[in-house]
């Protein structure tokens, strides 16, 4: 019995690590790494400011993944992010998810 739950903890412990691992490798995949960094600006704001600045919103992984897939202007300068359409609804919201931790 001890040890069925030692592996239930394990399993889980697991999916944890896959999933922070995911998300980087879902921004290369989706090219968000050709403008956006996560500590420097680079064409974009970096991922932490972003995470910072929505840090005390309600909804803010929805807002974000809504922002991902519909694109972005005159939120953070002059340059605006394109829709990314190729970007699937469950990547957009991985990746809102995971922007929202960096803080
Ligand atoms: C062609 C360059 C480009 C690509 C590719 C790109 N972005 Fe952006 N992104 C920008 C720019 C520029 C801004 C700032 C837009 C603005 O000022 O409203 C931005 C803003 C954002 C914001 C903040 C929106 C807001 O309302 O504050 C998020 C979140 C974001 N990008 C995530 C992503 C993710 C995730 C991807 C990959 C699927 C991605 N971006 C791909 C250029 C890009």
């Amino acid at each position: 019995m001890k040890t069925a739950w030692l592996g239930v903890f394990a399993a889980s412990a697991l999916l944890v690590a896959g999933y922070v691992q995911a998300s980087p490798e879902l921004a290369a995949k989706n090219n968000c790494v050709a403008c956006h960094q996560v500590d420097a600006k680079l064409v974009g704001p970096s991922f932490k400011e972003i995470a910072a600045k929505y840090a005390d919103q309600a909804d803010e992984a929805g807002y974000l993944a809504g922002k991902i897939k519909g694109g972005s202007t005159g939120v953070w300068g002059q340059i605006p992010m394109p829709p990314n359409v190729n970007v699937s609804d469950d990547d957009a919201k991985a990746l809102a998810e995971w922007i929202k931790t960096l803080k």
